[in-house]
């Protein structure tokens, strides 16, 4: 079952401020490249720059990005909504005509826009449009794209790569925040260390709870590191263990007291709580070859025509399906 939309939006706008241009860090550098990028400029390269184009979904705008970058002082007028809160901090040293034709709009939904109708040229989205309730955001998209306008996307796909990844930081997340797993272990162990940074070695030798909470963390520890070695993908456990372990180093220095280490546990916590329902919707959310026919079909039926999709390599991995479809006039 997908997240309640505030989790959603509240998960998303946390990954924002974080200052990433797009949602696969990890697996691109920069904005994105190869395959998905030659998509993107076959798809811009028709455009005037009297269009006007959406971007759903947006994010910290990965597509305006590559746009201002490819069309400079041609570049359309550029919309940019997404149902979380972007915090595009690329945008303050964009040229002017990027900064002067490109909106962004937060807390709107592709299920309900607001916009005028036949208003949009050219539909975009990159990984966002799927996550929404399609049976209402297609309607929607076919309302506010011109009649002869298009539509393209770059959605997941349930085989892909990304989705393996998915799967694997939804496991290893339910590890580390299972009761009596590491998260909690470490919150267990601050209080003890933070006795230990002051010398109070005499309260910590005369307390048995004491050791006993050193070494359940330290098995949990070493049970991470055995996990690790197994996953294929185990930056969610290895991250988890970094960040801890430099929590222990700032008590141990003194440079963090308890309040201060449970504050930045918690925050920790929190964050892996959001990495979690993305990585979770995104294994919902992501087409299998059924769900994309289904949406094929969607599209045909609500005024779209010439429907198509494809497989998306980047290199030798699989990341998504390309869609592409025109409305009709
Ligand atoms: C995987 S990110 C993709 C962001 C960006 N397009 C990119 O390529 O980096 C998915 C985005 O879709 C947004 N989103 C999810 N559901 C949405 C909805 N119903 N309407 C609009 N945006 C939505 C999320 O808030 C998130 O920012």
């Amino acid at each position: 079952m997908s997240a309640g939309i505030d989790a959603r939006r509240d998960a998303w706008t946390q990954y924002w401020k974080a200052g990433a241009l797009h949602s696969l860090a990890g697996s691109f550098d920069g904005n994105y490249s190869g395959a998905i990028r030659r998509f993107w400029e076959q798809v811009f390269a028709p455009l005037d720059a009297d269009d006007r184009v959406l971007d759903i979904g947006t994010g910290n705008g990965a597509l305006p990005a590559l746009l201002c970058e490819l069309r400079g002082d041609a570049l359309p007028q550029v919309v940019a909504i997404d149902l979380a809160s972007p915090d595009p901090a690329w945008l303050a040293s964009a040229p002017a005509a990027c900064r002067g034709r490109l909106r962004f709009h937060s807390g709107i939904a592709a299920e309900e826009t607001g916009f005028a109708d036949a208003g949009f040229d050219l539909v975009v989205s990159q990984y966002g449009l799927e996550y929404s309730d399609l049976a209402r955001s297609l309607p929607e998209v076919a309302r506010i794209t011109t009649g002869g306008g298009r539509l393209a996307l770059v959605v997941h796909h349930a085989g892909s790569r990304l989705a393996g990844v998915a799967r694997a930081e939804v496991r290893m997340i339910d590890w580390l925040r299972a009761p009596g797993g590491l998260m909690e272990r470490a919150a267990a162990l601050y209080p003890y260390l933070v006795l230990a940074a002051r010398g109070e070695r005499e309260r910590l030798v005369a307390d048995p709870q004491a050791g006993r909470t050193r070494a359940a963390f330290n098995e949990a520890m070493r049970a991470l590191g055995e996990l690790a070695g197994r996953e294929v993908f185990p930056d969610a456990l290895l991250d988890a263990r970094s960040a801890i372990a430099a929590r222990i180093d700032a008590i141990m220095r003194g440079h963090m007291d308890a309040n201060q280490a449970v504050e930045a546990h918690r925050d920790h916590d929190r964050a892996l709580e959001g990495a979690r329902l993305r990585s979770l919707e995104l294994c919902e959310h992501a087409l299998d070859e059924t769900a994309l026919e289904r949406l094929l079909s969607a599209l045909e039926n609500i005024g779209f025509t010439g429907a198509e999709a494809a497989p998306l390599h980047h290199g030798e991995h699989l990341v998504g399906w390309t869609i592409r479809a025109d409305r009709s006039s």
